[in-house]
C-alpha cells in the first residue's frame, strides 16, 4: 500500500507539465501593481487565483481595498485540526526595460530548464508550488488540516491597503502557522528557511530650481542647478565609509552578535558570490561588515532612479528647472520607517540650499522582522526541505522585504515561516527573471512534506 504522502507525492510528480502550464497562464496577466494601466490585469488575476482555488475545493472571496483587492479562500474541515494560512502576492514589479528581455515578459518560455517571464520566481511559481502541493494531496487522499489562503495584489509597491484588512478579517485570518514562500533558497540544491527580512522606506524627492528650463548658456553660472543640487544632496547621504550620515540612523539598530557574525560568515554569499553575480570590479558598502552582514543585518541606502532634465537622443543645452530622484532605505529591526523619514527630513533642512526648493513624498514603508525558528511548524518545514532535498537546512537573514510578515505578527499575533524556491540568480525586479524548474518541482515535494508533516503536529 502506499502512503497518503507517496500518493501525493507520486501525483505532484504525474501532473508536472500540468502544473507548468498553469503557472504559464498566470505568469501571462501582467499584474504589475503600480502601473495604473494594468488595474484590469490585477482584477484578471485575482479572479484567475479565486477560480483554481474554487475548483480545488476551497470557499473564495475577494477582500476589495483602496486599491487592489486581496484573495481569500478557506477549507476548514475540523477546528481540532492545526490551520495553516498560506500568504502570496500574485502582484509583480514592472517588466521594463522591455528591450532587455530575450522572451518577452509576460509571454512565459522555457529555456534551459528555466521559466522565463515576469514573476516566474517573484512569486507566481511560488504561489503555484503551494497550490500544486495543495492539488497533489487533495486529489489523491486528503488531509487532516485546515487551510487557508491570503493572496495579495500589492505586494510589490509596500501593501499599503493592507492593515486595515488585517484588522477587519482578523478572526477570518485566524492560523496557527502563517507559510510564506516569498523567499527563496540560498544556492541551488540548498534548501533554506529564512529567519529575518529587512524593512524599507522609500520616498520620492523633488528639488525645484527657476520656473521652467533655462539656456545653459544665458543663464549658465548665476542659478544652481537643480539637477546638480540633487547630487549633491543625494552624495551626501553616505560618508566615505558607505555609512548613511541621516541623523540618528544607526541609534536603535541592533549590533551583530559574534555568533551570529560567524554564522554569516559561512554564508555561501561571499564576495565572489556577489562579485560574479553583479559582474562589477569591486564590492562597495558599509566598512567593516561582511557581505551577508551588509544585506542581512545592517541597513542601506539606495538610489532607485534619478530623473532631471534632456535625456533624449543627442544633445540640447539647458538647465532643468526641476530634479527627481527616488530613494530607498532598507531597514533592519528596531527601526521604523516614521522615524527615518524624519531624520530625512533633517538631513534636508539642514543641508539642502536656499537656491532649491524641495517636497519629499514618502512612498512604501514598511519594519523589518525577524522570525522564531524553533516552532513547531519552522521545524516542521525544515524537516520537509531536508526530506525533499536529502539535505540540512540553511538559515538565512533576507535583505529583501515583506511588509505583511510584520503586520502578521503585529496585528493578527500570526507567526509566518519563510522559505521559496527561487535562486539567488532568478533576477527578480530585473529583466530576463526566470524560475528554475528543476528546484521548482522539489520545492512541490517539500511542500507536500510540509502539509503531512502538519497534519501529524499535535495541537
Ligand atoms: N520576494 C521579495 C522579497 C525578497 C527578495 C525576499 C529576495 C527574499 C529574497 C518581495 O516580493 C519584494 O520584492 N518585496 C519588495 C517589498 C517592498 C516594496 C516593500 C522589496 O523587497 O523590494
Ligand atoms: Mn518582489
Amino acid at each position: 500500500m502506499t502512503s497518503p504522502r507517496n500518493a501525493a507525492l507520486e501525483y505532484a510528480k504525474e501532473n508536472q507539465e500540468k502544473f507548468l502550464n498553469s503557472l504559464k497562464d498566470l505568469v501571462r496577466i501582467p499584474s504589475v501593481s503600480t502601473a495604473p494601466e494594468h488595474k484590469a490585469d490585477m482584477l484578471i488575476a485575482s479572479h484567475w487565483l479565486m477560480e483554481r482555488l474554487e475548483s480545488l475545493g476551497f470557499d473564495t472571496r475577494l477582500i476589495e481595498t483602496e486599491g487592489h483587492p486581496l484573495v481569500f479562500a478557506e477549507r476548514t474541515i475540523d477546528p481540532a485540526f492545526q490551520t495553516v494560512l498560506i500568504y502570496g502576492h500574485y502582484d509583480v514589479q514592472p517588466a521594463e526595460p522591455l528591450d532587455l528581455w530575450l522572451s518577452p515578459p509576460f509571454d512565459p518560455e522555457v529555456r534551459d530548464d528555466s521559466l522565463f517571464g515576469r514573476g516566474a520566481s517573484d512569486m507566481k511559481g511560488q504561489v503555484i508550488a503551494c497550490m500544486s502541493a495543495v492539488e497533489s494531496i487533495l486529489k489523491t487522499t486528503g488531509l487532516n488540516v485546515n487551510l487557508k489562503w491570503l493572496i495579495e495584489g500589492e505586494e510589490e509597491i509596500g501593501s499599503p491597503s493592507l492593515t486595515p484588512v488585517l484588522e477587519e478579517y482578523k478572526e477570518l485570518l485566524e492560523s496557527d502557522i502563517v507559510l510564506n514562500t516569498d523567499s527563496g533558497m540560498i544556492a541551488r540544491n540548498t534548501p533554506t528557511i529564512t529567519y529575518g527580512l529587512r524593512g524599507l522606506a522609500y520616498f520620492e524627492l523633488r528639488v525645484f530650481g527657476p520656473q521652467s528650463d533655462l539656456h545653459s548658456g544665458i543663464f549658465g553660472g548665476v542659478v544652481h542647478n537643480p539637477a546638480q543640487a540633487l547630487c549633491e544632496l543625494i552624495a551626501g547621504m553616505h560618508d566615505e565609509k558607505g555609512r548613511v550620515t541621516l541623523p540618528g540612523y544607526y541609534d536603535p539598530v541592533i549590533p551583530v552578535s559574534e555568533k551570529e557574525h560567524k554564522q554569516l560568515a559561512e554564508s555561501p554569499l561571499d564576495e565572489d558570490f556577489y562579485l560574479k553575480q553583479m559582474g562589477v570590479n569591486e564590492l562597495w558598502g558599509e566598512e567593516g561588515y561582511i557581505p551577508a552582514e551588509r544585506i542581512g543585518a545592517r541597513p542601506t541606502l539606495e538610489i532607485n532612479g534619478l530623473y532631471s532634465g534632456f535625456t533624449g537622443q543627442g544633445s540640447k543645452t539647458v538647465i532643468p528647472s526641476w530634479a527627481m530622484a527616488k530613494i530607498s532605505m532598507r531597514l533592519v529591526p528596531n527601526q521604523d520607517p516614521a522615524e527615518v523619514q524624519q531624520q530625512l527630513v533633517k538631513y534636508l533642512q539642514t543641508h539642502a540650499p536656499n537656491t532649491i526648493r524641495w517636497e519629499l513624498t514618502p512612498m512604501a514603508g514598511a519594519p523589518a522582522s525577524l522570525l522564531n525558528t524553533s516552532l513547531p511548524a519552522s521545524e516542521a518545514l525544515a524537516d520537509a526541505l531536508e526530506k525533499a532535498w536529502g539535505k540540512k537546512t540553511v538559515y538565512k537573514r533576507e535583505g529583501g522585504s515583506i511588509p505583511i510578515v510584520y503586520h502578521m505578527q503585529t496585528i493578527l499575533g500570526s507567526d509566518s515561516i519563510l522559505s521559496g524556491f527561487g535562486l539567488p540568480d532568478d533576477s527578480v525586479h530585473a529583466p530576463n527573471e526566470k524560475l528554475d524548474l528543476p528546484t521548482w518541482y522539489t520545492g512541490i515535494e517539500a511542500l507536500i512534506h510540509f502539509l503531512f508533516n502538519m497534519q501529524d503536529l499535535e495541537k
